[in-house]
């Protein structure tokens, strides 16, 4: 048998994607933490990243595939999975138990939907284009995205958004993280407990993380 066709296979796949993902999530949560030293922080940060000129896009290249490659075959066996016999549900699962674990299709539909808005908002900033950063430079001529963020979620429906949206990524990384572990085999029943704990933190240190630049500019403590 193809190894995608198999589920295991397919699970695979969806845990490698899942865990680059993460990464990518770690690093760019790092990266706009340059936010908070001011324009000379993320200022500085954007222009060092976009020196890597056509490196950069065969990044967003990967990332997309990535993505699509997760999104596809997370529908494929939500779907299979939900056509499987009723005595599927004999088994007990966590995944199929918990709000986060019964979500995870709709959480993924909605993150999907959030990172398009994203591009559309700060990568090709269409969104907001009195705002973009492709258009205002600072006093050392760089394009001055720590203006198009700041007044960005200055915009309470801005704020509010990524900040949902930001919820989603919280409750989708919560149980996922530990179905990635378990995936790939390095779990056992001993450490289970504590991995599905060590998950659930990471999930919530990584929407609080994010949840900080908005809340922070909302309030007034960024600007
Ligand atoms: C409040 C939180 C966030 C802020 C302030 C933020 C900020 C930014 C900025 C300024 C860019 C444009 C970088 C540039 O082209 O110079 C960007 C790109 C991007 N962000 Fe975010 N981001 C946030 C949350 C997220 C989250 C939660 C995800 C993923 C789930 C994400 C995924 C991406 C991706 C995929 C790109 C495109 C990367 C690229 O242009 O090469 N961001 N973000």
């Amino acid at each position: 048998m193809n190894m995608l066709e198999s589920s295991v296979g397919r699970k695979l796949v969806m845990s490698v994607t899942g865990l680059s993902m993460i990464a990518f999530v770690l690093v760019h949560l790092l990266g706009n933490t340059t936010l908070f030293y001011g324009p000379d922080g993320i200022n500085a940060y954007a222009e060092a990243l976009h020196r890597f000129g056509a490196l950069v896009w065969a990044f967003r290249l990967l990332l997309l595939t990535v993505l699509l490659l997760h999104v596809f075959y997370g529908i494929q066996l939500t779907l299979e999975n939900r056509a499987a016999k009723p005595r599927a549900y004999a088994i007990k699962s966590s995944r199929a138990t918990t709000l986060a674990g019964r979500s995870m299709v709709w959480s993924g539909l909605l993150i999907g939907g959030f990172i398009f808005f994203h591009l559309l908002h700060f990568t090709l900033q269409l969104i907001n284009p009195e705002l973009a950063a492709g258009r205002h430079f600072d006093s050392l001529g760089r394009p001055d995205v720590f203006m198009m963020v700041v007044l960005s979620f200055r915009k309470m429906p801005v704020s509010l958004l990524y900040l949902g949206a930001l919820a989603a990524l919280g409750l989708h990384l919560m149980h996922s993280l530990q179905g990635a572990v378990q995936t790939l085999g390095l779990n056992n029943e001993r450490t289970l407990p504590k991995v599905m704990k060590a998950g659930v933190l990471a999930a919530i240190l990584i929407f609080l993380g994010y949840a900080a630049f908005p809340i922070t500019v909302f309030t007034g403590l960024l600007r």
